[in-house]
């Protein structure tokens, strides 16, 4: 059989990415221009900025990500792009460039679904077995996904407020250290000796939601007691309690979903599998309950277009393509 080949758009925030992706598991280029640089400056994703930035760069990362496959635009089965959610403009950007390519080149078009993406992120890694459970922990999503099968996805668990990285991110600040605080937070918790106790959040017993905005407001008040009493709060002690708190209650909460479902594996997926307490803990505890754990290598963790691309062959495998007069759209539901 001829081999699916898809080229796929990712720029739903502040990544501008393009992959070629070969029958859904085979990634043969996937290109990331970052714009963290400039957002820095700003402490976090300015969305207007971000949309200039995909403008300037899109073409030229496109072409790179062919060039580097080795494939022409006349061998690709269909365009696939991030569709939603993400920022309105930053998708739009994306979603124009892939419109006009499907055209321009008479190939399909898919739409994809960004957290359907960092799902199977996990199927670049290996075969999924069905059912499964997913962790999402990312910058805008904190879930638990069920899925009886391929393509199916049920919400089981969400944040009620802050997603996890949004969290990591403003207690990062407030302890001093730049957009994206997520990695410094964790190095420093590493090298902490003693963690700062700090509340756990468990919501009611049978809920497998999430809550992150107290626990970000307890770091926040040990910082300006200390700063009110002249003192230096202890920066890696809070990291580490911060981050105790947070993994404790992800990594319960996962096995619990996979324990009372008949999940075989449980997949990690979005920027924050990208955590080293996380993934240790997570780890030693599946290990101890004789689960299935998957856990994607660090550059298709963060937002990236092969993810999508392995979305996408899902996608198409089952449903086929998207309408070309679809729309960028910052709520799209799984
Ligand atoms: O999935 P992602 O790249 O973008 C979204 O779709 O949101 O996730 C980015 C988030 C940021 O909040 C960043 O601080 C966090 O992932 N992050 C981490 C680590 N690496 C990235 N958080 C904690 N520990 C890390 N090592
Ligand atoms: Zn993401």
């Amino acid at each position: 059989a001829q081999p699916v080949l898809i080229l796929a758009i990712e720029t739903s925030c502040d990544e501008t990415s393009v992959a070629v992706v070969k029958d859904g598991n085979e990634v043969l280029s996937n290109l990331i221009s970052s714009q963290i640089e400039t957002h820095r400056a700003f402490g976090g994703v300015v969305p207007e900025v971000a949309s200039r930035k995909h403008v300037e760069v899109i073409t030229l990362v496109i072409e790179e990500a062919l060039s580097v496959a080795g494939v022409e635009p006349e061998e690709l089965t269909a365009i696939a792009v991030t569709q939603g959610p993400g920022l309105v403009g930053a998708l739009l950007v994306g979603v124009v460039a892939a419109k006009s390519l499907a055209l321009a080149w008479g190939k399909p078009l898919i739409g994809t679904h960004h957290i359907a993406g960092h799902i199977y992120a996990n199927r670049l890694v290996t075969e999924l077995k069905y059912p499964c459970m997913t962790l999402v922990v990312s910058g805008g999503h904190t879930e638990l996904v069920q899925m009886e099968r391929e393509g199916e996805f049920r919400i089981i668990g969400r944040t009620r407020d802050d997603a996890v990285g949004e969290a990591y991110d403003k207690v990062a600040r407030a302890l001093g250290f730049p957009y994206p605080g997520g990695p410094h937070v964790d190095r420093l918790a590493r090298e902490a000796e003693e963690a700062v106790p700090l509340p756990r959040v468990w919501l009611e017993p049978d809920s497998y939601d999430f809550s992150f905005s107290g626990l970000k407001s307890a770091v926040l008040n040990v910082v300006n007691q200390s700063r009110m009493k002249g003192l230096t709060p202890d920066v890696a002690g809070i990291a580490r309690g911060f981050q105790e708190s947070v993994v404790e209650v992800l990594v319960e909460k996962a096995i619990r979903a996979v324990k009372s479902s008949a999940a075989k594996q449980l997949l990690l997926c979005g920027g924050v599998a990208a955590n080293g307490g996380l993934r240790t803990l997570l780890t030693a505890r599946c290990e101890a309950e004789g689960i299935e754990l998957i856990i994607p290598p660090p550059v298709y963790c963060t937002d990236n277009a092969a993810m999508i691309g392995a979305a996408a062959y899902v996608k198409w495998i089952h449903d086929g393509g998207t309408p070309l007069d679809m729309v960028a759209d910052p709520g799209f539901s799984l």
